[in-house]
């Protein structure tokens, strides 16, 4: 049974006992800014479930798209996928155990309505009980009008309780498990259930939820005024067990795109195929919806995976630009099912960002080739710490990975702080304001070389949150028209976004190519510079420097000088602004 069919069998049998059915709602929740994506069936109902009435009755039924990204890693084994659809219905206020439950297992065997499951091979688990709610005896008395007791187990919270989060409506739940083994499994003890769920060889299929409670905060805050039930069915696990296969990779839900890699691949790797697969058809999803690829939030998530999918598209020797080729594949298939997938769009914009991340990768190569670190590999070009990891270690040479998560960290830390607009000791001189100074100096000096002379050094120099001051060796007062002349250069650059890079190279590389050194200091053999940079690759600033600075010089803001005087014989002084 495919899973146009299941599906379609799924709405029929609940929309046959009163169930009004829905459209699945968009990926991207409507009215709850706190989720990224829809997780579950229940998500687009929580008002209903919570006491508001709902226009199409106390019964609904869908099937809803749904996008998890919690265990993006884990991709490629048997059941993950980061897009799934859910089938579920919903009694809001109306009925409750008796009749969930009931159909649930109608459902689940019934030849002609539902799925024809073997019974023999299913297996119950229910809610062993707390301090929030007893144990759900009702449901196993229930159950055990159908299924004999040996095969129902207690499981805690952390099995048999479902909640969308730390907010909202939640309750305990039963959950229906299928033996998916050749021999079968036959009666289990407790233990040896557990067992057999943790090695896979039994596939949950459906969870009854009995959402009478409500939580805030994470914490248990009383009952719900009307008892709910929230049920969810994985479609694609469904049609797993349907099809005969033990993973859901090799069903009908991706035939089409498999056999597409399968197609264009010059090397075999399952798991990375399945990767492949699952990001292509939950991206696809998602640009339906309205998500374009982006550096925050869901935008950064769509992002990920098609970039992911574009490196294990590489590691199966698929020729580049050809992800769009397999995500027409998951058109087809879903087209009759869900309209948006067809958005010409789509296909555009997987080009477009796939073509954009080769060209990363190109500059990223190219950038490691010249000794930029791992840290501003990833920070300024978007270049993947793994890949670095990577050529590293064809190159022989060890990345610090310590350093490389302590500096990732103080970096979040601080565009955290940066952006809450808070800064607190700690950082003293790593706060958003000096960083930005600091690299406003390194366009000072390269400014006053270019409208004074090349002979002109950086003497000294001190930076707080309030301005920037430089010490520099010349010996006259600087014209009117030469400090404004100073001031558009900086500006220009900063007006032209270049690029603040940071390269790690040996001390005498640094001294020959003429990086700036900072008067007096002393530099161990391996020494970073900074060089600011046009898209090119020519060249505006290098100055020895350990940093931090900006990544881009449009961060720095408006630049001005504020003074120019005598420092002592020879050598000026410059004090200058940004805003
Ligand atoms: N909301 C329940 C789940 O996602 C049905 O498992």
């Amino acid at each position: 049974m495919q899973i146009d069919e299941i599906r379609k069998r799924f709405l029929d049998f609940f929309e046959k006992r009163g169930h009004a059915v829905i459209p699945s709602a968009p990926l991207v929740p409507i009215n709850d800014p706190s989720v990224l994506f829809n997780t579950a069936g229940m998500q687009p109902l929580v008002p209903f479930l919570l006491g508001e009435p709902h226009p199409l009755g106390k019964r609904l039924a869908s099937s809803q798209k749904c996008v998890r990204t919690g265990d993006i890693e884990e991709v490629g084994n048997n059941k993950n996928l980061t897009f799934f659809e859910m089938l579920g219905n919903w009694s809001l206020g109306d009925y409750f155990k008796e009749e969930a439950i009931m159909w649930s297992y109608e459902f689940l065997t019934s030849k002609e309505e539902g799925l024809g499951l073997d019974p023999s091979r299913l297996y119950i688990t229910v809610f062993e009980g707390d301090e929030d709610a007893p144990r759900d005896m009702e449901a196993v008395e229930i159950w055990k009008k159908y299924i004999s007791e040996d095969r129902i187990y207690f499981l805690p919270k952390k099995n048999n309780w479902w909640s969308p989060g730390d907010n909202g409506p939640c309750g305990p739940d039963t959950e229906m498990f299928y033996d998916v083994t050749e021999e079968g499994l036959g009666d289990m003890t407790h233990d040896e259930y557990v067992k057999a769920d943790d090695e896979g060889k039994v596939v949950e299929i459906w969870n009854d939820v009995f959402m009478e409670y409500e939580k805030k905060d994470g914490k248990v805050i009383g009952k719900l005024k009307a008892k709910n039930v929230d049920t969810g069915s994985g479609l694609e696990r469904v049609a797993m067990l349907m099809q005969g296969k033990n993973n859901v990779y090799e069903t009908d839900a991706f035939s089409g795109i498999i056999s597409k890699i399968n197609e264009l691949k010059s090397k075999s790797d399952k798991k990375a195929e399945r990767i492949v697969a699952d990001h292509i058809r939950t991206s696809v999803f998602l640009l339906g919806d309205g998500v374009l690829p982006s550096n925050t939030e869901r935008g950064y998530i769509l992002r990920r995976l098609l970039r992911r999918a574009v490196r294990f598209a590489d590691n199966l020797g698929i020729p580049s630009s050809s992800l769009y080729i397999l995500a027409k594949e998951v058109q087809t298939k879903y087209q009759n099912a869900y309209k948006e997938v067809q958005n010409e769009n789509i296909l555009e914009e997987i080009k477009k960002e796939e073509a954009k991340f080769r060209e990363t990768l190109e500059k990223g190569m190219k950038e490691f080739e010249k000794g930029t670190d791992a840290f501003t590999l990833f920070t300024t070009y978007g270049f993947p710490i793994e890949l670095t990891q990577e050529m590293a270690k064809e190159k022989g040479v060890d990345i610090d990975m310590k350093d490389f998560e302590s500096k990732l960290k103080e970096h979040q830390d601080l565009s955290r702080s940066a952006s809450a607009g808070m800064f607190k000791g700690g950082l003293a001189n790593h706060n958003e304001k000096t960083i930005r100074l600091h690299t406003a100096h390194h366009l000072l000096l390269a400014a006053l070389q270019q409208v004074l002379g090349s002979e002109v050094k950086q003497k000294g120099s001190n930076i707080t949150e309030e301005r920037l001051r430089m010490d520099f060796s010349f010996d006259r007062k600087l014209t009117d028209e030469e400090k404004q002349q100073v001031e558009d250069i900086v500006n220009e650059a900063i007006e032209k976004d270049y690029s603040v890079v940071r390269r790690e190279m040996p001390k005498e590389e640094a001294e020959k190519i003429g990086a700036e050194m900072e008067f007096g200091a002393k530099y161990p053999d391996t020494v970073s510079v900074y060089f600011i940079e046009d898209k090119d690759g020519n060249v505006v600033s290098k100055e020895f420097c350990g940093g931090p600075h900006v990544t881009h010089t449009g961060e720095i803001g408006k630049f001005k000088i504020k003074k120019e005087e005598a420092s002592s014989s020879g050598v000026r002084r410059i004090k200058a602004v940004i805003d």
